[in-house]
């Protein structure tokens, strides 16, 4: 029989980072580049997902990223990771990112993502890892959204058929808003 695998709430795996946009992160008008912020996304949630699973991880896939609004140089950003929920080898991490001026006072919310990231032992072997058990109200729309974000991103990624994806599927039915009421 095997044994029950573990769980850890969201915060637990929960990181903040703080990097101050420097003039070797912008472009020519100075903006913080794309590039260097999804870096940082990176990292962050990278860090997220080692303390869920107490294991070396590797990016398996990025969704979705848009910028909304530019970070100048000299703002603040602060980014926020927490894992969502986890499947077997595999986690999802939602990312919030938000830029500060300080001397205006003014913040906003720049953009949010979420990363999968697969947790592997020493020869990069995907390993199974913790359970997530989500608390907030926010966590628990996470996690019950994650299994449908999940699939989607398999199915781009060539790995699902699209007619395996039940859970995906089922907000394409008409029944499901009548019964959810979203
Ligand atoms: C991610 C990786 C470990 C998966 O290895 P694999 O041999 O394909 O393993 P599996 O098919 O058993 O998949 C393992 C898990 O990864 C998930 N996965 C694989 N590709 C994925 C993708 N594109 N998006 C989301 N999840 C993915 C699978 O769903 C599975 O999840 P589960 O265990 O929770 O069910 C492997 O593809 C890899 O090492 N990729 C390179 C990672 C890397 O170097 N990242 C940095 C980019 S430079």
């Amino acid at each position: 029989m095997s044994t029950p695998r573990s769980t850890k709430t969201p915060s637990e795996s929960l990181v903040t980072m703080t990097e101050l946009v420097l003039p070797n992160d912008t472009n020519t008008l100075n903006n913080l580049m794309g590039g260097r912020l999804m870096h940082w996304m990176d990292i962050v949630s990278a860090i997220a997902a080692q303390k869920h699973s107490n294991r070396i991880v590797v990016t398996a896939s990025v969704d979705n990223v848009s910028f909304s609004k530019p970070i100048q140089l000299g703002n603040v950003v602060q980014l926020k990771a927490k894992v969502t929920r986890a499947f077997n080898s595999s986690m999802e991490v939602y990312i919030q990112v938000e830029a500060e001026d300080i001397p205006s006072g003014k913040k906003f919310a720049s953009n949010s993502a979420f990363f999968t990231f697969v947790a592997v032992d020493q020869t990069g072997r995907p390993i199974d890892i913790p359970q997530v058990k989500p608390e907030t109200e926010e966590e628990i729309r996470l996690f019950e959204g994650a299994l449908r974000r999940r699939q989607l991103r398999l199915v781009l990624a060539g790995r699902m058929k699209p007619e395996q994806a039940n859970e995906l599927k089922s907000i394409f039915d008409p029944s499901h808003y009548l019964n959810t009421g979203k």
